[in-house]
């Protein structure tokens, strides 16, 4: 691997402990226009046994060092040195305690990479995960490095009657020149990631919530002026995730006060700090008029998310950044269980593993391939990956159902327990689910080390003589761009027996091979095993891996008949729904591979009637049938080709199946869109969510198979609330992109949401995926767009992120336009916002999968930018990794 000049790789072996012990953290930030100054106190102690000449060395990122004391002594220069990444200071005491004072100068205004203190909108906020204390103060910047924390904030009162921080509020009062200042005590040890300030002149909904124990806790919730409406929901959604916690996981909160802040300019989605959760202002504001459905359980979610972590992250927190999943994967699987639990389980678990086939697959066939717990990273902000946080909480999914629910609870009763207060590693929580169900789980935490898809194949075989059927399992793994091993894994396969009434059957069972049976889960050890099933009256059909128990490749051996009858009859709902899906992802596929222009159709009529027949049954839950009408996407299809891509026939294989599917089904389309939400008042709920996807599903179609959009054109203009009337839009600004009524709809929705710049960002992604060669002077001109900003990462994200991720059609063109155009809007994005550019880079790392002209194009671009002088350490490091 190429290393830039900072690019030293960081190892999991080299793990040790600091020299220096810190008690405890006292802080002082001074707010001023164009500057900040900090006063930062640390209480230190050297650890026992390390040799009395070891010098403290802390960690900075574009820091300048303003003064330097020991116990109220100024330091000579002799005793330290300070570069704008290190501050190392020796002959410090041999024994017992010392305070640290430092200051630093910062200027939040101008840190447009929005790590450490920066300031939104006037706003001053925090982003510290995962190294962004350093840019704040010289500081052991590293997680298992934990203190108390004390912090005063001070302001100019007008600009920013509003100071928060970590823990509780202990005091607070009026300084001369029309300043003030508050402090902030945070009783919980906490590593530097999880400290928060937020300063400004905001607005907040207040409530509050009384713990199992009874303990009031007040909450807030803060939002730009005049917003604070627009937090209801979240506010909502934060009270049910509380319960939810306390009622299945035990778990309270521990603070006086949780607060929340929504904030316009954010790296990510949100972030856990103690107390002091900070949301990009996507996950928390929004009404019916300007967010859809899915902007609800996105909201839900991610404020459940972040709550989750109070524990999961906070009490408990890692040791160092290779153990992200310990708090990521865990904190994912707990959000996943709470939205089953809040909504419709088996559309949950239809849309992790969409997402989990959709980015993880990828990640994990290609290059950036990494094991849930990598061994390696030269850029740590490069690991907040969905292989560490779905297929993270895969795993711990896994865990459960080895378990069974009661161990799994004792487990993790056991974790909370034994290590509240620590930072913990993944062995750490393995070994408590041992203790909990005497299991050896030594080859389990194989998933933690072994990256890649392992593939599982079944084969079945009914005996009519003996009336056996034999099912045999067979796992394998191959080695890709992680080099890790490939050992055989466990794989816990829920299973069941289904007859032809869709009953599911009870058979006696006998294992031969590496493999053992608990209750209706097979848990496939070795590389491959047999199960005899006897005693049935007929051939049964097997429905396996239901749930999507482990998160492997499934090649089942099962007819297309079976399957239709499995898509028709599976009681498990999950199952019912894949046996379609696969199918259909299939035989597009299969299509996808023939060429350009082929005429022959996709689908097979009897795939498209089972499929119409699902989406009209009406024992089905609405948003079920929404979900079975969700065809498999073009990169879905892309990826499943694995080589030799075409864009532009995927496109139009997965386009014909849409028409193909809505002329059969026009009726009931017409049918089911047209009600969409006309009478109904709107309510969030998953259920009224489910009747409006479906009606919206169901447009789509009809609009496919009649090439007009008339019917789009109505329920845009009578929609009463975003859902339909993005839903409408979708159809318009991609099915009919350039045409007249495209065109005064994207005008219209322009001039009604212009001030919104959260709705803003829906018109410039759905522009930037129009799958249309033309899409690439559309970007640009969006990119011209007097709203368009780089400094601003939801922008940039709707625009470059959707383009590159979202448009196979505009990105991959065949002039090589598309890839140019990313190439140089990211080359200028790397100078303001390293992460956010590197993020969307990842894109590139398909580049193999092209057909030859494509993949040419895409490896010359790699090599163009990978050439630039002075790229930041984060692209840097994906264009190399990508090119391996
Ligand atoms: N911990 C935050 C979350 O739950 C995300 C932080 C992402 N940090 C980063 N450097 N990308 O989910
Ligand atoms: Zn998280």
């Amino acid at each position: 691997m190429q290393r830039t000049e900072d690019g030293q790789i960081v190892k999991l072996t080299d793990y040790r402990p600091t020299d220096f012990v810190l008690r405890g953290v006292d802080m002082t930030l001074k707010l001023f226009e164009g500057h900040t100054d900090v006063v930062t106190i640390l209480s230190l102690e050297r650890r026992e046994g390390v040799p009395a000449d070891a010098p403290l060395s802390l960690d900075g990122d574009e820091l300048i060092l303003a003064s330097i004391a020991i116990d109220g002594e100024t330091l000579a220069p002799a005793r330290y040195e300070a570069t704008p990444e290190r501050l190392v200071v020796r002959q410090l005491p041999e024994t017992g305690n010392f305070e640290l004072r430092l200051e630093t100068r910062i200027a939040p205004e101008e840190n447009t990479k929005l790590m450490g203190l920066y300031r939104s909108n006037g706003i001053w906020c925090t982003q510290c995960e995962a190294e962004g204390f350093r840019r704040i103060t010289y500081f052991p910047d590293r997680p298992d490095v934990l203190a108390p924390y004390r912090v005063r904030i001070e302001a100019e009162k007008a600009v920013a009657p509003v100071l928060l921080s970590n823990g509780n509020p202990i005091e607070s009062g009026e300084l001369p020149e029309g300043r003030h200042y508050a402090v902030w005590d945070d009783p919980f040890n906490k590593p530097s990631y999880l400290f928060a300030v937020v300063a400004g002149d905001l607005d907040a909904l207040h409530d509050s919530f009384v713990t199992t124990s009874g303990r009031t806790v007040s909450l807030g919730v803060y939002t730009e002026k005049g917003r604070a409406p627009q937090a209801a929901y979240a506010m909502d959604a934060l009270k049910r995730s509380m319960a939810w916690d306390e009622r299945r996981f035990g778990r309270e909160y521990d603070l006086d006060v949780f607060n929340v802040v929504a904030i316009a300019d954010f790296n990510m989605g949100a972030m856990e700090n103690k107390g002091l959760n900070v949301f990009n202002h996507k996950y928390v504001l929004l009404d019916q008029d300007i967010a859809t459905d899915t902007d609800y359980a996105g909201v839900e979610t991610v404020i459940a998310h972040e709550y989750f972590h109070n524990w999961t992250g906070n009490r408990i927190t890692c040791r160092d950044w290779f153990q992200l999943c310990l708090k990521e994967g865990l904190t994912v699987y707990r959000d996943q269980e709470f939205s089953a639990d809040e909504r419709e389980p088996t559309v949950q678990r239809i849309a992790s593993v969409r997402r989990l086939k959709a980015h993880q697959f990828p990640e994990d066939q290609g290059p950036l391939q990494h094991p849930v717990r990598p061994g390696e990273y030269r850029e740590i902000n490069n690991f907040y990956t969905a292989t560490v946080y779905d297929k993270g909480a895969e795993v711990v999914r896994m865990i459960a159902t080895l378990l069974g629910a009661a161990d799994f609870r004792k487990g993790m009763d056991l974790y909370f327990e034994r290590h509240d207060g620590d930072a913990a590693t993944i062995e750490d929580f393995v070994a408590c689910f041992e203790a909990a169900s005497g299991l050896d789980l030594s080859q389990f935490a194989l998933w933690y080390a072994q990256a890649g898809t392992p593939t599982l194949s079944v084969t079945e075989r009914w005996d009519p003589e003996e009336r056996r059927h034999t099912v045999k399992l067979r796992q394998s793994l191959t080695q890709g761009a992680a080099g890790t091993g490939t050992e055989p894994m466990v794989l816990p396969v829920r299973f069941g027996l289904v007859g032809g009434n869709g009953e599911d059957r009870q058979a006696a069972a006998e294992v031969s091979g590496e493999a053992r049976l608990k209750d209706d889960v097979i848990v496939l050890t070795g590389r491959e095993a047999t199960i005899t099933f006897g005693g049935l009256s007929d051939r049964p059909y097997l429905s396996v891996l239901r749930d999507f128990s482990a998160p492997v490749m499934l090649e089942h051996e099962q007819s297309e008949a079976e399957r239709l009858a499995l898509g028709r009859l599976d009681p498990n709902l999950f199952n019912r729904w894949r046996a379609l899906d696969d199918l259909i992802a299939e035989a597009l596929t299969t299509a996808a591979r023939r060429p350009l222009g082929d005429g022959e159709p996709a689908l097979k009529a009897a795939i498209v009637d089972a499929l119409l027949a699902s989406a009209d049954d009406e024992d089905l839950a609405p948003a079920f049938r929404a979900q079975a009408l969700t065809l498999p996407g073009e990169s879905d299809v892309a990826r499943q080709m694995r080589e030799n891509v075409d864009p532009d026939r995927v496109h139009e294989v997965v386009d014909a199946a849409r028409v193909t599917i809505g002329a059969k089904g026009l009726a009931m389309f017409e049918r089911l869109s047209a009600g969409a939400s006309a009478t109904e008042a709107f309510s969030p709920d998953a259920e009224s969510a489910g009747r409006r996807a479906l009606a919206n599903a169901a447009l789509a179609y009809r609009c496919a198979a009649t090439g007009d959009p008339d019917a789009a054109v109505a329920q845009y203009r009578a929609a009463s609330n975003m859902t339909d009337r993005l839903g409408a839009l979708a159809i318009l600004a991609h099915r009919f992109a350039g045409e007249a009524a495209s065109e005064s709809a994207l005008d219209d929705f322009f001039r009604r949401y212009e001030r919104d710049d959260l709705v803003l960002d829906k018109w410039f992604a759905l522009q930037a995926t129009a799958p249309t060669y033309t899409a690439v002077e559309t970007v640009e001109r969006l990119a011209n767009h007097p709203r368009f900003t780089m400094r601003n990462p939801n922008r940039v994200r709707t625009v470059l992120g959707s383009f590159a991720a979202g448009n196979q059609v505009a990105f991959h063109r065949p002039d090589g336009a598309g890839y140019r155009w990313v190439a140089e809007k990211l080359a200028s994005l790397d100078r303001i916002n390293p992460q956010i550019a590197a993020r969307i880079a990842t894109t590139f790392r398909a580049w193999r999968s092209f057909e030859p002209a494509r993949r040419a194009k895409l490896d010359e671009t790699l090599r163009q930018l990978s050439e630039i002088k002075g790229l930041s350490k984060d692209l840097q490091d994906i264009v190399d990794r990508s090119r391996k």
